[in-house]
This record gives structure tokens, sequence and C-alpha cells, in this order.
């Protein structure tokens, strides 16, 4: 059975629903359906995915199409950037795509954002469709229109906001997924449960076991709600001027420790930690008691994801490095606290002294 999520139009953009279905089967009526039949498709993937589904999205959308081209790109982050979206750009300029045809992010987050910002783009925007095929891109990356790449050794800095046409995932891609880039998603999605629902967090934990499994009817609510709670939080806040910051619960030291750990740690086990440090600090402050602390920390092992850095970690370094963060706001540091479990905020006022005591957390090999 197929599940919907609606996202509504906002000042960045027009409606689109998130299709989550067990296979690609529903990709060519959706195609349909948004009016793009008779076009020229062109699918951008990566040297990983696109051997393993390009040819079957082809064989999906082949009867539909004008015509189809397959772009590949080499995969990894370090190739999310501007000479590969040149390489979008020289492709669909050679093969004489124009305004009205559509682009197709086929893999993780960085053809995601890498697409999207391709599409917003070349000849001012043309529309899009995401097919994300990790669980990071289904219930993260793309959804919120947030499309860019990195910038020299700067992340996403240079981007655009750019809704997609649709988001088709196919969840059963994720049995080709290797289990820590399963964990990385799985780090956003128990984020999702600590800042917004504190219910689906404890079913998280409660069953990870079968979702760890990739049992389909875990992976199904479990992709779904996170959906919800992603497609709920930029809808609010499409540009991210208030709310939607809470979604960064975790980025701010994460991040710092991402650069410091020079990409070495996915993403998700970046924000693990990243998070570990934000509920610390929430415990001093009294808004999480002992047991919802531990339990929250001790909770990432089973999920795959680190509770600590290598005890000889620079945390002089990672200070310094979360400082000079982008998420500046007048002088402070942004920061997103709990008020409790499946409910956070920001905060602008942690001192310096709260921010190393919460890092140095990390570094101790056990407590
Ligand atoms: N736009 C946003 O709002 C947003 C939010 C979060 C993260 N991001 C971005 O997302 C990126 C990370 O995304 P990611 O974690 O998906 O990384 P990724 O795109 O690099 O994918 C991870 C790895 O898995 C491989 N892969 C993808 N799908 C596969 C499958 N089904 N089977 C086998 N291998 C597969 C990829 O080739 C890659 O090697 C970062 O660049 C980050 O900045 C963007
Ligand atoms: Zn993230």
């Amino acid at each position: 059975m197929a599940t919907i999520v609606s996202v509504p139009k906002t000042s960045s953009g027009d409606a689109y629903d998130i299709l989550i279905e067990h296979d690609f089967a529903k990709l060519k009526d959706a195609i349909i359906k948004l009016g793009f039949s008779n076009k020229r498709f062109c699918i951008v993937t990566d040297s990983n995915v696109g051997p393993l589904y390009a040819d079957k999205i082809v064989e999906e959308l082949s009867s539909i199409a004008k015509e189809i081209k397959v772009l590949t790109l080499p995969a990894g982050e370090e190739n999310k950037n501007l000479e590969q979206v040149q390489k979008v750009y020289e492709f669909l300029i050679e093969n004489h795509f124009d305004r009205k045809d559509i682009l197709f992010a086929l893999g993780g987050g960085v053809i995601g954002d890498l697409t999207g910002f391709a599409a917003a783009t070349y000849l001012r925007g043309i529309k899009f469709v995401q097919i994300p095929t990790t669980l990071l891109s289904q219930t993260d990356s793309s959804i919120g229109g947030k499309t860019g790449v990195d910038f020299n050794e700067y992340k996403n800095m240079v981007g655009a906001f750019y809704q997609p046409s649709l988001v088709y995932m196919n969840m059963s891609v994720l049995k080709t997924l290797s289990a820590r880039q399963f964990a990385s998603g799985m780090a956003e999605i128990l984020k999702h449960g600590l800042i917004k629902d504190n219910s689906y967090y404890e079913w998280l934990i409660n069953n990870f076991i079968e979702i760890n499994d990739l049992e389909a009817e875990f992976l199904e609510k479990m992709i779904k709600r996170s959906c919800e709670i992603k497609a709920e939080v930029v809808s609010n806040d499409p540009k991210e001027q208030g709310e939607r910051a809470i979604l960064n619960f975790g980025h701010t030291v994460g991040h710092a420790i991402e650069k410091y750990m020079n990409f070495k740690l996915t993403h998700g086990e970046c924000v693990a930690l990243g998070m570990i440090a934000a509920c610390w600090i929430s415990y001093k402050r009294g808004m999480l008691d002992t047991e919802e602390f531990y339990e929250i920390r001790d909770m990432f092992l089973p999920f795959r994801l680190p509770l600590t850095l290598e005890d000889d970690a620079d945390l002089d370094r990672i200070i310094e490095i979360t400082k000079s963060d982008k998420k500046m706001e007048s002088g402070h540091i942004k920061f997103i606290l709990l008020k409790k479990p499946g409910k956070a905020y920001i905060d602008t006022s942690v001192t310096d002294d709260e921010m190393r005591d919460a890092v140095k957390q990390l570094i101790l090999t056990d407590d």
C-alpha cells in the first residue's frame, strides 16, 4: 500500500507529494499526473546508484518520455561541487534540454542537492523530481527544497531554495545501502522524534531490532512519520527564518566534528554526537533528568551510532570550529536544546563553558 505525505504550497514553491512505495511501479503514473509526459527526461545519478537502479527507472518511464538520458556522476561528498553542476549544464545543453524538460535526481543527498541546484539554475529553473535512495535523503534532504553544493572547504555554501515537483521513494532500495549509511539516516530520524514527537521517539527505540532488520511495515511507518515531521517544520518556515532551525538539533557541534574529523565520520554519526552534546547542556540546565539524558545517549548504540570520540580528540579545536560555524546570530551561537524529550527550542544563551563541558563529555571514554 502506498503512502502519501503532502507538502503544502509555501512562499518558496508549489505544493508537492511525497510518495512512499515498495517499488518503482507507480512512478510512471505519478509523472503522467504531473503532466510531464512527452518531455525529455534527464536522470542524474551517481556511480554507485546508477548501475543498480537507473535502468529500472528508464524502463518504467520510457513509454511516456520524448527521450531519456542518464548522466552518471562520481559518488561522494567530495563531488558535491560546482564542477559537477557544470557537467549537468553541459549535458543538458548538448542534449538540447529546454525549460519544459525534466530533471530526475536518483541517489542520496549529494545527488539530490546537486541536481536540485542544477534544476534551480538551468535556464532560470526547470522542474525536477527527487528519487532519494538513502535513508537520510528519504527522510530529510529530499524534502524542503534546500539545494546546493559545497564550495572550497565550505559545506553547502552555494545554493538555492527550490522545491521538487515530486518526491518518489522506493523503500526497497535501502536493501543495497550499507549498514553504516543506514545508521547515518537513523540519526536524523531519532532527531525528528527528539525535537517534535516523544511518542515517535519511544516507538523508534522500542523497535530498533525490526528497524535495523529493514522490516517493511516498520520502515514504512518510520519513513512516513519522519517525512511528516520534516514536511511540517519546513512548510511552517520555508526559508529558515525561525522554527525550521530546530532541525539543526545536534548540528552545531555535529558540523564541527564533521569538519574536525575531515569527513571520515558519516553526517549522522556526527549529528548523533552533536545531539548528545546538546542533550548534555539540556541536562545540566535541568530540562532533562539523569535517566532521560542517559537513555537518549545510550540508545544511539543499538542504532550503530557512536557515543564518544577518540580520547585523544582535540577539544580546543572542536570548540574553535563550533564557534566559527555559520549559524552565529549577533555573536551568539544558535543552539538547539531540548525543553524535554520531544520538544526542542532555539537558545542563543549557551556559554563557552557550557559548550566546552558538553563536548568534553564526548571525549571521555566512559563515565
Ligand atoms: N537539502 C537538505 O535539506 C539536506 C539535509 C540533510 C543533508 N543534506 C546533504 O545530503 C548529503 C548526504 O546525503 P547522503 O547521506 O544520502 O549521502 P550520499 O548521497 O553521499 O550517499 C551515501 C552513499 O550511499 C550510496 N548510495 C545511495 N543510495 C544507495 C543505495 N540505495 N544502495 C547502495 N548505495 C547507495 C551513494 O552512492 C554514496 O556512496 C550531504 O551532502 C548533506 O549536506 C541535505
Ligand atoms: Zn543533518
